[in-house]
């Protein structure tokens, strides 16, 4: 079988398109989307994803800004800038870059990011429509996988999709997106996780194979049917000799998989760009509610 390689900055470069003729409309109505992101320590990982989100904002002419806090600030310290930033009308977005140092309380310090400018879809109130089957700010990992699936027209409907990873960020939504009543979901969705006994007995039926452990090459072909698609959300880092010092792999072994799988999204060049781009796309969305609501917090 010729593997298919699901090409994420295709997608991504597609949807820029539309959102790029929603940002320009909103210019003429003056309106610039903003999004300020919180990073807190000096998770290196954390610094490069920020960096990359600057980046893209504002080759997007969007309004961009981090906000940055060392190791030892305090929480108070934390949810009393967010809540200011919750009441300032130059950010539609506010994104707190994840994970917090071990010592944060990061269940609370999302609580008080007002829902309204949740562009991460990590608010309860958000994950609460999400569940609902009603979904306002899709959390931009599972959002942008669903637009892969669509992209390149992978039906779900009555599949079996296997999720590997139960994240707030990745696991948990995918699986109410994919298991909801829409076009793009009706799947019979299975979630494993660190638990889960004899994973591959779950992984041999995936006919959509999902992976988000960040655990290098966790899954080879061994674990695989043949003819599955593969959504590797992993992008871990492995030392190397080379100038950098490292470089990236994902959680499924590429080459394993190659001539498996009917397709799979690359590490990186897979998910990633996606994710960057429905945080532009959130954050967009965030500002025309905004100009209807006529209000910030
Ligand atoms: N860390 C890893 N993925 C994400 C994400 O989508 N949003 C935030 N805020 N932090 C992350």
């Amino acid at each position: 079988m010729n593997t298919k390689i699901l090409d994420g900055i295709e997608v991504a470069k597609f949807l820029k398109k539309n959102i790029n003729e929603q940002i320009l409309s909103l210019k003429k109505r003056n309106l610039k989307p903003g999004l300020a992101a919180i990073l807190i320590g000096s998770d290196p990982a954390s610094q490069v994803y920020v960096k990359n989100k600057e980046k893209v904002f504002s080759k997007h002419n969007c309004l961009t800004k981090t906000f940055k806090f060392p190791d030892d600030s305090s929480e108070e310290e934390i949810i009393d800038f967010i809540k200011k930033l919750n009441n300032d009308d130059a950010f539609h977005g506010i994104l707190v870059q994840l994970p917090l140092p071990k010592r944060f309380n990061t269940k609370k310090i999302l609580h008080s990011v007002s829902a309204h400018k949740d562009v991460d879809g990590f608010h309860p109130f958000n994950l609460g429509l999400l569940f609902e089957g009603n979904p306002n700010f899709i959390p931009c990992t599972p959002n942008g996988i669903l637009e892969i699936l669509k992209y390149y027209n992978i039906k779900t409907t009555s599949k079996n999709i296997v999720i590997i990873g139960r994240s707030n960020i990745v696991g948990k939504p995918m699986f109410s997106l994919l298991s909801q009543n829409f076009e793009f979901g009706n799947a019979t969705v299975t979630l494993c996780h660190s638990k889960t006994e004899n994973i591959s007995s779950y992984t041999k039926n995936a006919d959509i194979l999902i992976v988000a452990v960040g655990l290098p090459n966790m899954v080879d072909a061994t674990m695989l049917k043949k003819g599955v698609h593969i959504i590797d959300v992993g992008i871990n880092r492995v030392n190397d000799n080379s100038k950098k010092g490292y470089h990236l792999v994902g959680d499924v072994n590429f080459n394993s998989a190659m001539g498996i799988a009917n397709s799979i999204t690359p590490v990186p060049g897979g998910v990633g760009p996606l994710t960057i781009t429905m945080l532009l796309h959130n954050t967009v969305k965030a500002c025309e509610l905004f100009s209807t609501r006529g209000s910030t917090g």
